[in-house]
């Protein structure tokens, strides 16, 4: 309808620069399974990094309704607390839930930052932290990705992430000015990360011995329900429940979604061998890769194959042999680097993994 053609027109465009996203709906048939386009896949681009979401007890404890109102309103019930009370029991400072990691940093950013603060975000930082930095008015200083040298002396915070979504890399995060509690405030995303990488999965900062001054993490990946977590010291949450817009105008978490959260926390925290099992099955990825002669990027169980730009055409003959993993295009990431972002899941097997590899082939 011509009321409505400046929006096909932008699709388009997208469509004919090959840049055009369609919704492509799976139906899961096991923790890394399902069925896609009438077939069945294995699925290697889920963040499900611990196969939680499967698994009966996250599933059994959805039980609730909606909340009906901000968490300020009418909203608040007793399982919010009972999650944020046992992030706390897990990480040591007060927690403070979100519906989704895109709102706990836009809601963080936007209450801690204001137009005086001066913040240097990594060239790299997910789009949430992006926009929840415009959001702020805060001055932005875009700096070279994980080069802790490179932040300018005078800022007011530093944002990271603990384990990168596109490039799979961990930083050195003790070497950010404010790592030890002077000098900037350091904020770390730890959304792929939490409940995989450190002591009892608490993510990439806490694998390098530190606690930066606050954290995000989500409930959506490997704890396998969906939400988020803002952490810090008690003065945060004050001001939190005060001040981040995302907290306060919106509906509160949805009873079963936090009680989905809070069996995916418990089980993580009771079984470590799945965190040994995740690492042990990105590893066997990654060697496999390596050997077949592709270009790997990062260390963990996020693992991105540089492609180029005919990345679509290998995700297509992936998903004909049966192997479901995202090609990534730009914007998301920079043209050139298109990629196939493989997710590794503790629960993939070894024949799993084996048939990625088998369908790869060596890199021509
Ligand atoms: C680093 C980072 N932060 C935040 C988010 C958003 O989390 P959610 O999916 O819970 O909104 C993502 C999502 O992929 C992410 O990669």
């Amino acid at each position: 309808m011509r009321r409505y053609a400046a929006w096909a027109d932008r699709v388009a465009d997208l469509q004919a620069r090959g840049r055009r996203r369609q919704l492509r709906t799976l139906t899961p048939t096991g923790p890394v399974t399902g069925e896609l386009d009438g077939r069945e896949v294995v699925v290697a681009c889920s963040n499900d990094y611990l196969g939680l979401a499967w698994r009966e007890e996250v599933r059994a404890a959805a039980t609730g309704g909606g909340s009906g109102a901000s968490r300020l309103i009418a909203g608040d019930r007793p399982v919010h607390h009972q999650l944020e009370d046992a992030v706390e029991a897990w990480l040591g400072r007060p927690a403070t839930l979100f519906t989704s990691g895109y709102h706990a940093n836009l809601g963080l950013l936007g209450a801690i930052l204001g137009r005086d603060s001066r913040v240097a975000s990594d060239a790299l930082n997910h789009a949430s932290i992006i926009d929840g930095l415009r959001l702020s008015r805060a001055q932005r200083l875009v700096v070279p990705h994980a080069a802790p040298d490179q932040i300018p002396a005078d800022v007011d915070a530093v944002v990271v992430e603990g384990l990168y979504s596109m490039d799979g890399d961990v930083p050195d995060l003790g070497g950010y000015p404010g790592a030890r509690g002077e000098g900037p405030l350091l904020i770390v995303d730890e959304a792929h990360a939490i409940g995989c990488l450190g002591p009892d999965g608490q993510g990439a900062a806490a694998a390098q011995d530190l606690v930066p001054d606050v954290r995000i993490g989500t409930f959506g990946k490997a704890l396998g329900a969906h939400g988020a977590f803002v952490e810090g010291p008690p003065e945060l949450r004050e001001l939190l429940v005060n001040a981040a817009r995302t907290f306060i105008f919106t509906t509160g978490p949805a009873e079963p979604v936090a009680a989905m959260a809070l069996a995916g926390l418990t089980l993580m925290r009771r079984e470590p061998e799945l965190r040994e099992r995740l690492a042990a099955n990105a590893r066997r990825l990654r060697s496999g890769l390596a050997d077949l002669g592709w270009e790997v990027l990062g260390e963990a169980h996020i693992v991105p194959v540089v492609v180029g730009p005919d990345v679509m055409a290998l995700d297509a003959r992936l998903q004909d042999a049966g192997i479901f993993a995202a090609g990534i295009r730009p914007p998301t990431v920079p043209a050139g680097t298109e990629r196939i972002r493989f997710t590794v899941s503790a629960a993939h097997t070894d024949d799993q993994l084996d048939r990625i590899l088998d369908v790869l082939g060596p890199r021509r």
